[in-house]
């Protein structure tokens, strides 16, 4: 049997992924290892004379799209997204996800919202019976009294630690910090969204209810779709 690496079941599900991407269309652009196998089989299919406009959701993105000849659109006012394509740290049977493990959770979650569907493509280690468990979820907070938030977070559930990059508390794009929220099983994660966001200071949580239209998965058995 061959022995695929994690990495190539990725890149097996993001170039499926790529195949829902049309003419003309606006697409969301993800963040993280799978969305940049999506955003290089982009850039061939460019090459080759595909036009697209896309919309991406960090910087790092942005740069990748951009080598590869995407075109971007650089307003932060209104866009119409045909599709977004993106990654996930954990997704569940009813397609439930936790994202931000790379940070960028605020905007993928803007750029899910306004898109009209959300490819989520992920290789076969991120599918769990349950969120969390073994990845803390990612919420988002204002630094202002991060620690005071942080308190009330663990009232609802769980042990809250301050995401920290080089000794420092990691910033996201929009100047925020993250909180990782270590959880046990989220056995109601539609429920959890709602009482975490109610918290203030929250920004916004790396769960994603009720948002994917088709799941990708890369497995060492060929790729497999669920909707
Ligand atoms: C970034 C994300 C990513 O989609 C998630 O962390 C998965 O990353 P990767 O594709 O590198 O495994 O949510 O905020």
């Amino acid at each position: 049997m061959i022995q695929h690496t994690l990495d190539e079941l990725k890149r097996q599900a993001a170039l499926k992924a790529v195949d829902y991407v049309q003419d003309g269309m606006v697409i969301g652009l993800g963040t993280g290892s799978t969305a940049k196998h999506m955003i290089l089989a982009l850039g061939e299919r460019i090459r080759r004379g595909l036009k697209i406009r896309g919309v991406p959701t960090s910087q790092e993105t942005a740069d990748l799209a951009r080598s590869q000849g995407i075109a971007l659109i650089e307003s932060d006012n209104t866009w119409t997204l045909d599709l977004a394509i993106d990654g996930a740290d954990q997704v569940d049977p009813q397609l439930c996800l936790i994202k931000g493990g790379g940070g960028a959770l605020l905007k993928e979650k803007i750029v899910a919202a306004a898109a009209r569907q959300l490819i989520i493509v992920v290789d076969h280690t991120k599918r769990v019976p349950m969120l969390g468990n073994s990845f803390p979820l990612p919420i988002e907070v204002v630094p202002f009294g991060w620690g005071n938030t942080a308190k009330q977070l663990e009232a609802i559930e769980g042990k809250a630690v301050l995401r920290e990059r080089e000794g420092r508390p990691f910033r996201t794009e929009a100047g925020h910090f993250i909180l990782d929220l270590h959880v046990g099983s989220i056995t109601d994660p539609a429920d959890l969204e709602i009482r975490l966001n109610q918290v203030p200071g929250v920004v916004e949580t790396g769960l994603f209810v009720g948002r994917t239209s088709l799941l990708i998965v890369g497995t060492p058995e060929g790729v497999v779709l669920q909707t």
